[in-house]
């Protein structure tokens, strides 16, 4: 398996970074994934401008033009046999020869990955998933996709533990604001519902995707606060990323949601996303 470091390929295996390297010591960089579909990628283009506004975010220059990540992407790609990949992509603030909080000048760490997407196992969808509430206790700047995922893996280390798929996050004063790895979407007598987007939220590509979709097939939706009683009562709950599509969810803390079954409107939005990948 083959992978970039910083301008070489080289075996997964062999690839090594820095014990300095301030995304091991300080957690200090941002990350991307992006799905590929018979070798193109969805949404690569709003992927990269989301990876620009994380870099800007964070003050880290971005090492590659769009055109540059562009074609580190697509030989990525072709390294492999899969015709479906997630591509990963880690920019850190680099490994200057001193731990230090100050940032320092040095180089960042370019790292790139390709791992298999496996296809949508569409029966089981239809079943649904099985989801737990928790406090969302990350930062105050969810938007910037940052490598540092400590309350993320915190609250998935708690569905686990309740033998349940995923964790759905609800700030204090419950304002339901998205799942440990995906965005949060519900309907209500047919109309969609999302969270806007906010510092409180990663504006999600396959978000964005869901949106145009709805737009296209004028399908009702708005992007507004959920409290934990509308998503409690809600007809059907959805998840969406680029490493799951959309997922509906059917039971939460133990409550059936809606039918108990993945419901009408989410069918026809998976079918149209399905139809989005070349
Ligand atoms: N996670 N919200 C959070 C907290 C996420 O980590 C993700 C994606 C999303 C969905 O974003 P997108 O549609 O752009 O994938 C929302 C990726 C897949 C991950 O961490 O592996």
């Amino acid at each position: 398996m083959i992978c970039y470091l910083n301008g070489e390929w080289i075996p997964q295996a062999n690839a090594k970074v820095s014990v300095m390297d301030r995304g091991f010591l300080f957690g200090d960089g941002v990350y991307e994934v992006i799905p590929c579909y018979n070798r193109s990628l969805l949404g690569g283009v709003e992927h990269l401008e989301r990876l620009q506004r994380s870099l800007d975010k964070i003050g880290i220059e971005n090492p590659h033009s769009m055109d540059e990540w562009l074609e580190i992407i697509h030989r990525l790609i072709l390294t492999k046999e899969d015709e479906d990949q997630s591509i990963y992509i880690q920019v850190t603030r680099g490994a200057p020869a001193k731990r230090d909080h100050n940032p320092s000048d040095v180089p960042a760490t370019v790292f790139l990955m390709s791992t298999p997407l496996g296809k949508p196992n569409v029966e089981r969808h239809r079943q649904g998933y099985s989801a737990i509430t928790v406090d969302d206790i990350r930062w105050h700047h969810c938007d910037i996709k940052a490598i540092t995922l400590l309350p993320n893996i915190m609250a998935r280390q708690l569905s686990q533990a309740a033998g349940v798929d995923d964790a759905i996050l609800v700030r204090p004063g419950d304002c339901v604001t998205e799942a440990a790895a995906s965005n949060l979407f519900i309907v209500k007598n047919s109309i969609i519902k999302t969270p806007p987007l906010s510092e409180q939220i990663l504006p999600g590509i396959t978000r964005a995707l869901v949106l145009m979709i709805a737009a296209e097939q004028q399908l009702p939706l708005e992007e507004v606060e959920i409290s934990k009683d509308d998503l409690m009562n809600a007809d059907e709950v959805w998840l969406s990323s680029s490493t799951r599509e959309i997922i509906p969810i059917v039971m939460i803390d133990g409550k059936t949601i809606g039918s108990g079954q993945s419901g009408s409107v989410w069918s026809q939005v998976f079918e149209y996303y399905q139809a989005l990948k070349k």
